[in-house]
């Protein structure tokens, strides 16, 4: 079967590191179409979309999508950029990937983060954390109010703690709502916990703050707990986030699969991308239960673009996840040896590894080895 896959390069590095990610796909001969799409910073400014309908048409088309990167702008930033004639059409700007994640219900983010034998950047070896991001709600579900509606002030005066709030006028007052679902929490405790079963893991911990978000956190944890029973031999581990941070730059090694909620994973994510390479080396895999979003995880770095000077090596984990998630596990196992072997040998190298390798030398080397 020839797999239909949606490319989205984006822009900014976005489309650097695409083209490295086919040099890799072409050596492999991957028996797949791919599908390119527009997204990103150019869609938003001429049609007020940076997801147009067409591309999320594609990727309903499509067995999978690869993701490059995109720029995004606060608000008024973004709407100063506007063509002439969509200005004060009240057009907000959404970041596609937020928005691409909650359209397909792409409820896992899964972020490995290994430290490969000789790179330089590593934090320390043996570092080979794997992080469950829930990715559809949390903080990041996007229900936020500026200037606060009266009626939802009124709604929430039934809460004693909103007392001191009282008198802020609308105005004055921003709210964000953290929606943490029994399902939400269930599902990514139950990825995490299915991956450590599958990859003889020994421990999942939970990151979250019971201990003060008592009913948002206190739900996640109290699922987790109800999820880990099912798995006997796998420890459930429970830390508070703040001293998560401080545990994972301490002993990264002590720990394995992190389960967390959607804020949290973005930041602990960034850290454990730190603790491995940084954001050169940092893939996600965005999944539901029949599709999927593989993404670098660093942004578009404009000011980058199209010198072919940024690592590649992220995207080309992403492709490797890609191929696990697509069956072909003789050749994600092989792309990501060949990346191994690169950056043990160090002979090529781009210039965050202290190299002068461009993108595509990188991609090359790679290729060279499958
Ligand atoms: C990530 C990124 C995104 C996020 C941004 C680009 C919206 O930081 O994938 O981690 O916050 O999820
Ligand atoms: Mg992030």
């Amino acid at each position: 079967m020839t797999y239909k896959i949606a490319v989205l390069p984006g822009d900014g590095i976005g489309r650097d590191v695409m083209d490295a990610a086919k040099i890799v796909l072409d050596k492999i001969n991957l028996d797949a179409e791919y599908l390119r799409g527009d997204i990103g910073w150019e869609f938003w400014c001429k049609e007020g979309n940076a997801l147009p309908e067409r591309t999320i048409n594609l990727m309903k088309e499509s067995d999978c999508c690869l993701f490059g990167a995109v720029t995004s702008k606060p608000k008024e930033e973004a709407a100063k950029e506007l063509i002439p004639e969509l200005r004060d059409k009240g057009l907000s700007y959404f970041s596609p990937i937020v928005g691409m994640r909650q359209l397909f219900d792409l409820y896992i983010n899964m972020r490995p983060c290994k430290a490969y034998k000789g790179n330089p950047l590593n934090y320390k070896d043996d570092i080979d954390l794997v992080v469950f991001r829930e990715n559809t709600e949390g903080l990041y579900a996007g229900v936020e109010f500026h200037p606060l509606p009266q009626d939802v002030k009124n709604a929430l005066l039934i809460h004693p703690k909103m007392k001191p709030f009282k008198d802020v006028p609308n105005e004055d007052i921003a709210v964000s709502l953290r929606i943490i679902t029994r399902k939400g929490s269930s599902r990514i405790v139950k990825a995490a916990f299915e991956y450590a079963q599958k990859y003889d893991r020994k421990t999942v911990t939970v990151i979250e703050k019971a201990n003060v978000l008592r009913e948002t956190s206190g739900l996640m944890v109290r699922e987790a707990r109800k999820v880990a029973q099912n798995y006997p031999g796998i420890e459930l581990l429970e830390t508070n986030v703040d001293a998560m941070a401080m545990w994972l730059v301490k002993n990264p090694q002590n720990y394995s699969v992190l389960v967390t909620s959607n804020l949290f994973g973005d930041i602990i994510s960034d850290l454990c991308a730190q603790l491995t390479g940084g954001m050169g080396f940092a893939s996600a895999a965005n999944m539901s239960d029949t599709f999927a979003v593989f993404e670098p995880t660093h942004g578009s770095a404009p000011k980058y673009a199209g010198q072919y000077k940024v690592n590649p090596i992220a995207m080309l984990l992403a492709t490797k996840l890609m191929l696990d998630w697509l069956g072909e596990k003789g050749d994600a196992e092989n792309v990501e040896n060949a990346i191994a072997s690169v950056v043990k040998e160090g002979k090529v190298r781009t210039y965050d590894m202290g190299g002068t390798s461009s993108t595509l030398d990188l991609a090359k080397a790679v290729a060279v080895k499958l």
